[in-house]
């Protein structure tokens, strides 16, 4: 994506000894970059959410396990040190299955026999692989939601009006976004596109993230306090919903930011498409009921309590609710295939069903 005329990822290498990113819990405000040089910054900056969103957090794993190579060539016990390591960075955060996805692929290759450099080398490789094809799948994802957009246009003449929920863009992979990727395909197409954007309480990735992003790009698009949905589908000003996913089942079961389930429902009670972009390393192949087997993470009660904005040039942090109310967070949510119209791969679209799934993936037949 461009940001004041310059393209950017959302990870990369610097040197031989260090990766950049965005430090995104200061946008829409200001675009920082921020050096991790450790594991323990790539572990503090994935938990803490500088870098969020399914794709991206593999991404960064992915060089963090580079970092790993690097630091465990000085201690005494490289491959012990190394599962340590890795250990810690999948602990970071617990829903997004790109994490461990992306931790043990460059594990794997580190496997192989050879001296340290030799792995240090091969864990640059891969992550650099992990990066540049979760690049590569999302513009991919934006190839095969197009027609989904420009069918629309043709049916109705008018602007495609997407509802979205929290940030599944740019933001949240390494280029393009997932659910953003047949917005922007259809936006460069010259299709008429307005995304309905949801605030996305309470971090609100939906109004800091989105937002910004699409207005970058020149995206029409409006915001909206997130329990605004049904009433836009009732009176017919959704077209279709699009969202993104931190993990989906091979049966194609969703998890994806809290509130997005109600989204669903409202959808299928108004006949309105409901469809999940996702690129296929945020599938996990070993789940086949969400409900009951994909970990939903919790956050501390405080980000529900307080709202956190920009005032005067600063940041500051406003008290929402009484001082001593009890808060419960929980990240995410679990929508069943049933309410899913349909999943956007890099390969195609198909239904959100087991065997749908795994004619676009046979290679992962059981
Ligand atoms: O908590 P986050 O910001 O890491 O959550 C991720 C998300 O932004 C969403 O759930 C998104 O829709 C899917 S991630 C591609």
């Amino acid at each position: 994506m461009n940001v004041d005329g310059h393209h950017y990822r959302t990870v990369w290498t610097v040197d031989d000894d260090r990766i950049r990113i965005i430090d995104q819990r200061l946008l829409p405000h200001q675009f920082v970059l921020e050096d991790l040089r450790t594991v323990d910054d790539v572990a503090r900056a994935i938990a803490d959410m500088h870098v969020r969103g399914a794709g991206l957090i593999g991404a960064t794993a992915g060089y963090g396990m580079w970092l790993a190579a690097i630091e465990a060539a000085n201690a005494p016990d490289f491959d012990p040190q190394l599962n340590r390591f890795a250990a810690q960075l999948k602990a970071t955060r617990p829903t997004a299955v790109n994490l461990a996805w992306a931790v043990d692929r460059v594990l794997a290759a580190i496997a192989e026999p050879g001296s340290s450099g030799e792995k240090i080398a091969a864990a640059r490789r891969v992550a650099d692989v992990i990066a540049d094809e979760d690049a590569d799948f999302c513009r991919r994802i934006g190839v095969h939601g197009l027609p989904l957009l420009r069918a629309i246009h043709e049916k109705k003449g008018g602007p495609v009006n997407v509802l979205t929920h929290c940030n599944a863009g740019w933001l949240a992979f390494v280029d393009h976004g997932s659910a953003t990727a047949p917005i922007y395909a259809a936006h460069e197409a010259g299709i008429p596109v307005h995304v309905w954007v949801d605030e996305t309480r309470p971090r609100c990735q939906g109004s800091k993230l989105t937002a910004w992003e699409l207005g970058r790009h020149g995206v029409p698009h409006t915001l909206v306090a997130d329990n605004t949905g049904g009433h836009l589908m009732q009176h017919g000003l959704v077209d279709l919903v699009i969202v993104g996913t931190d993990r989906t089942t091979r049966t194609g079961d969703v998890a994806n930011k809290i509130g997005t389930y109600l989204k669903a429902l409202a959808a299928k009670d108004n006949g309105v498409p409901f469809y999940v972009a996702l690129p296929s390393s945020t599938f996990d192949w070993t789940m086949k009921d969400g409900l009951r087997e994909i970990p939903v993470e919790e956050r501390g009660g405080n980000e529900v309590k307080y709202a956190d904005g920009w005032h005067e040039g600063h940041h500051i942090a406003v008290l929402l609710a009484p001082e001593n109310t009890p808060a419960a967070n929980y990240g995410f949510d679990i929508t069943p295939a049933r309410l899913v119209t349909g999943l956007i791969t890099e390969r195609g679209v198909c239904a959100a069903t087991g065997s749908a799934i795994l004619d676009l993936f046979p290679e992962h037949r059981e």
